[in-house]
């Protein structure tokens, strides 16, 4: 343990892992990247990553590899930390079995702050029905068939349920910048910086847009990450499905810059150097899938050597397409390995599952195929 601020929470080894208030550990904070621009006759600092790093007070003994955790759109780095429940969430649950962890705020967001330098600079929050539609109460909307599999959310998972509220006052207005890239990009800088000063390979976790930074993380740093889980990464490849069919994502996973094998050229547009092939579908439950031409398709090759997993859950409308975010990865010459929860006897969760009722069974299974 290097140079960590002590807080300690205080509490007995005995009660911790059933304390409210999760497993004891040290904290420190601190910002990575970010740059000044000159604004009037001054400078401020924009781009900056807000990282919160904690260490376990006890059983750290068996130094597994630290875990880098990076939230979704319109969240913030609480989404790991307790429950809107009330009960300890994945942090705690990995800070018990001794893991070191690491959780940021994506870059223009939350504690990574948003400096606009202008009136066309603005933030769009995700408003409630928004959030209970797509992740605390999708049976109500049924707006993916896997919808009304849903069982999981404590309490009614719409306005006006205190365990709602207190989850959607978590939620972080994202930035409206120009691109998608510019966002992924600063984040990327940000995690660059975490990687290179934790200085030894980790596990980097990415939920939802969050797992887009994770290629995107490794792209920049491949030596220094051991592996990948990608919870419901952002998806499926190249174009949108169930709730647009727009063009999006151009370099297969990401806006922001992959490299790949043959290398993109710089002075084409990238759409134009992909031979895409999509496969089509009637079936609202089973969405489109857009790949690489079988024929010498790209590779990432830096992410071919490291393990990554995807995991999707039964009634999340991520079931609709993240099996083609697979097939992509594979084409690319990554070696995933696949865990639908279902096939794991795990039903009824959607998006937001690790803040939902069963959320340290998931964790296990995640710390199972960490550990395997
Ligand atoms: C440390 O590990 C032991 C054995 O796995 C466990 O019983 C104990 O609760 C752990 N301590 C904490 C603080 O999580
Ligand atoms: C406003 O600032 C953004 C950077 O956040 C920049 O991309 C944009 O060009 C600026 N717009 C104007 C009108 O200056
Ligand atoms: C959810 O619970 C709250 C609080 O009890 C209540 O006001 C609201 O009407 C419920 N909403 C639905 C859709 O059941
Ligand atoms: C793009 O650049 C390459 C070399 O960098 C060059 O051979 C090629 O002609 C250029 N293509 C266009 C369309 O400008
Ligand atoms: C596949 O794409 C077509 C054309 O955009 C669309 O009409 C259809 O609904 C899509 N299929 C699914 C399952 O979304
Ligand atoms: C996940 O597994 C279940 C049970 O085997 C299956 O019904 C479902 O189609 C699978 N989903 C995907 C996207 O593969």
């Amino acid at each position: 343990m290097r140079g960590v601020t002590a807080l300690f929470l205080g509490l007995g080894v005995g009660t911790a892992s059933s304390s409210r208030l999760g497993t004891p550990h040290y904290r420190e904070f601190f910002y990575t990247s970010g740059e000044y621009v000159s604004e009037a006759s001054d400078f401020i600092s924009r781009g900056q990553v807000y990282v919160e790093h904690l260490v376990p007070a006890f059983n750290q003994t068996s130094e597994p590899e630290p875990i880098i955790f990076i939230h979704g759109g319109g969240q913030t780095g609480t989404n790991w930390l307790n429950k809107p429940d009330g009960n300890p969430g994945w942090a705690s649950y990995f800070l018990g079995k001794g893991y070191e962890v690491y959780l940021i705020d994506q870059a223009f967001r939350a504690r990574s702050p948003w400096t606009p330098l202008n009136s066309s600079d603005t933030l769009k929050a995700y408003g409630a029905r928004y959030a209970a539609s797509r992740y605390t109460a999708p049976e109500k909307f049924n707006f993916w068939p896997q919808a009304q599999l849903h069982t999981r959310w404590p309490g009614n998972g719409t306005k006006g349920d205190s365990i709602f509220d207190t989850y959607y006052k978590t939620t972080s207005p994202n930035a409206y910048l120009p691109d998608p890239a510019t966002q992924q990009l600063a984040v990327q800088a940000g995690l660059a910086e975490l990687l290179d000063r934790i200085g030894r390979p980790v596990t980097v976790v990415g939920h939802s847009q969050g797992g887009i930074m994770t290629w995107l993380a490794a792209d920049a740093r491949p030596k220094l990450v051991k592996r990948l889980v990608a919870l419901e990464p952002s998806g499926p490849p190249f174009i949108d499905q169930v709730f647009s069919q727009g063009a999006a994502r151009k370099y297969g996973l990401t806006d922001a810059p992959l490299t790949y094998d043959p290398p993109m050229q710089a002075n084409v547009s990238v759409e134009s150097q992909f031979q895409l092939v999509t496969t089509g579908s009637m079936d609202p439950s089973i969405g489109n899938c857009t790949l690489q031409d079988p024929q010498g398709p790209r590779q990432l090759t830096n992410l071919k050597d490291i393990p990554t997993l995807v995991l999707q859950t039964q009634a999340s409308y991520h079931a609709v397409y993240d099996w083609c975010t697979v097939e992509f990865l594979r084409q690319a010459g990554v070696s995933v390995d696949y865990l639908n929860l279902t096939n794991v006897g795990i039903y009824g969760n959607a998006h937001l599952f690790f803040l939902e009722e069963n959320s340290d069974q998931i964790a296990g299974v995640v710390r199972d195929w960490i550990e395997k």
